[in-house]
C-alpha cells in the first residue's frame, strides 16, 4: 500500500506552514507530530508542577511521564529500567563517558568510528586520554566515506574494552549492518559496543535487543519529537556502573544517567511520536492490536518504499551529473541507504552551491555537519564541506523535482 502523503503532511503542521520553501535538512531535526505538539501543550497548560505527588495535576504528570517511558522501551523492546531521556544525544555520550571510562587504563584500547558525528567520538576519546588509555580508529574508505567492518576486525584484540560506531552516518546516509557487526565484535574480543542512531531512528525504530548492543543512543527532536536524547544501556552493563546523578539517584532509573535532571514536559511529550507511529500504521490497514514487530515490519516497508522513491531521483542525477562527489553509496539498490545524500560540488565551494539554493527556495545547508574526521579522511576541507539534502517519509515527489530543477541550475 503506498503511502497516504496527504494524511502524513496533515500531521506535520509545518509542513504547510512556508509553502515557498522545500524543507531538506531534517538530518538536523525534524518537523514535529501534531500528537507531540498536543502532549507538550496539554503539558504545559495542565500538568505543569512537580511531578509524581498523589494530588491531582502532579500525578497525572508523572503518569504520562512513565506512560511515555514505559511505551518507548516498549516500542525498542527493552525494558524501561534500561532508558534515559537525557537533554541530548551529545550530553547523553558525554555522561556516559564519566560512567564507562572511570576504570580505563593504560592496557585498555577503545575503538572510535571516523563516520561518526562528533558526538559518538569525542567524549570517549578524551577520557580515554585522561585515562592512558588507547585510541584506536576504523577509518572510512577515503573515496566513498563507507566502512569495510573487516578493518574494525583486525583492531579488536583482547584489551578492546568498547567499539563505538554508526548506525547510519549523518553524510554517507548509508545503514551499517550493526547486528552482524555487533556480533563479530563479541564473538572475537571482550568489547562491548554502544551504537550512535541519531540518523537511522528517522527513518526506522528497531528492535534494540534483537541488535545485541550494549549501549544504543539516538536523539527524538530527529523523530519528530520533543528536543530529548534516548539512551538505553543493557541492564547487567548498567549494574556495573556508576551513576551519574545525586548519589540518592543511583537506583532511579530515570535519573541514574541524567545529572541534568529529566525534563518533564519533554518527556511526557515523548508519547506523542509512538501516537503518531500508532496512527500511520492503522491509517494503512494495520490494526491496534497488532504487536509490536509486525507494526514495526508494516512502518519500516511503507517509510522505506517512499524515501526510496525521494532519494532515487536525487542519487541519480547527483550521480550522472560529474558535477559532484557524492558521498555514500550512488543508489538505494541494496535497500541500505537513507535519503540523507551530501555532495561536495566539482567546480563550485560548497557554500556557493548551498547559497544558490537557498535563493531558489530549497531550505538545505553545508558544512561538516560535525562529522569532519569523515570529511578529512576523504580529503575534503570541513570548512567548506559539503551540501547535505536530507529527506524524511513526509517530504513529496513534488518537492524532489523542484530540489533537482534547482540543482541543476545551481551546478
Ligand atoms: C548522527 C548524529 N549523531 C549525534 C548527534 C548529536 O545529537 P544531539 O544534537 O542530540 O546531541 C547528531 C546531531 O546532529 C547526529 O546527526
Amino acid at each position: 500500500m503506498p503511502l497516504d502523503l496527504e494524511y502524513v503532511r496533515s500531521q506535520f503542521p509545518q509542513c504547510a506552514d512556508y509553502p515557498e520553501v522545500v524543507f531538506c535538512s531534517n538530518a538536523g531535526g525534524s518537523f514535529v507530530a501534531a500528537p507531540v505538539i498536543e502532549l507538550l501543550n496539554h503539558y504545559n497548560t495542565h500538568t505543569r508542577v512537580q511531578p509524581y505527588s498523589p494530588f491531582t495535576p502532579s500525578r497525572e504528570a508523572g503518569e504520562a511521564m512513565d506512560k511515555a517511558r514505559a511505551n518507548w522501551a516498549a516500542a525498542l523492546n527493552v525494558e524501561a529500567k534500561e532508558l534515559t531521556l537525557g537533554p541530548s544525544t551529545s550530553a547523553n555520550s558525554y555522561v556516559m563517558a564519566q560512567a564507562l571510562g572511570q576504570d580505563w587504563g593504560p592496557r585498555d584500547e577503545i575503538i572510535i568510528c571516523q563516520q561518526d558525528h562528533e558526538a559518538n567520538i569525542g567524549a570517549w576519546a578524551r577520557k580515554a586520554e585522561e585515562q592512558g588509555a588507547t585510541v584506536c580508529e576504523w577509518a572510512v574508505d577515503p573515496a566513498t566515506g563507507l566502512l569495510d567492518p573487516e578493518d574494525l576486525y583486525r583492531l579488536l584484540n583482547d584489551n578492546t574494552r568498547w567499539v563505538f560506531f554508526t548506525h547510519c552516518s549523518n553524510l554517507m546516509g548509508t545503514v551499517n549492518p550493526v547486528a552482524e557487526i555487533t556480533r563479530q565484535i563479541h564473538a572475537r574480543s571482550p568489547a562491548r559496543v554502544c551504537v550512535d542512531a541519531v540518523s537511522y531512528a528517522p527513518h526506522h525504530i528497531p528492535d534494540v535487543k534483537a541488535l545485541g548492543v550494549d549501549m544504543y543512543m539516538f536523539s527524538l527532536y530527529k523523530v519528530y519529537g520533543p528536543h530529548q536524547g534516548l539512551l538505553y544501556v543493557r541492564a547487567e552493563l548498567s549494574e556495573e556502573l556508576a551513576g551519574q546523578g545525586h548519589y540518592f539517584n543511583r537506583d532511579d532509573p530515570a535519573k541514574r544517567y541524567n545529572p541534568a535532571g529529566p525534563q518533564h514536559g519533554q518527556i511526557a511529550a515523548c508519547q506523542g511520536v509512538l501516537d503518531y507511529l500508532e496512527a500511520l500504521h492503522v491509517r494503512h490497514g494495520g490494526s491496534t492490536a497488532d504487536d509490536g514487530a509486525r507494526r514495526s515490519a508494516a512502518l519500516y516497508d511503507l517509510i522505506t518504499q517512499q524515501e526510496r522513491a525521494l532519494a532515487e531521483p536525487l542519487l541519480d542525477f547527483l550521480d550522472s551529473s560529474g558535477k559532484v562527489q557524492l558521498l555514500g553509496k550512488t543508489h538505494c539498490r541494496d535497500g541500505d541507504r537513507a535519503p540523507t545524500i551530501a555532495f561536495r560540488p566539482v567546480a563550485h565551494s560548497s557554500a556557493a552551491v548551498a547559497a544558490a539554493l537557498q535563493a531558489d527556495g530549497i531550505g538545505t545547508e553545508n558544512g561538516d555537519f560535525y562529522a569532519p574526521r569523515a570529511l578529512e579522511a576523504m580529503d575534503i576541507d570541513p570548512a567548506d564541506g559539503v551540501v547535505r539534502i536530507s529527506l524524511l517519509h513526509y517530504n513529496s515527489l513534488q518537492e524532489v523535482e523542484r530540489i533537482l530543477a534547482a540543482l541543476d541550475r545551481a551546478l
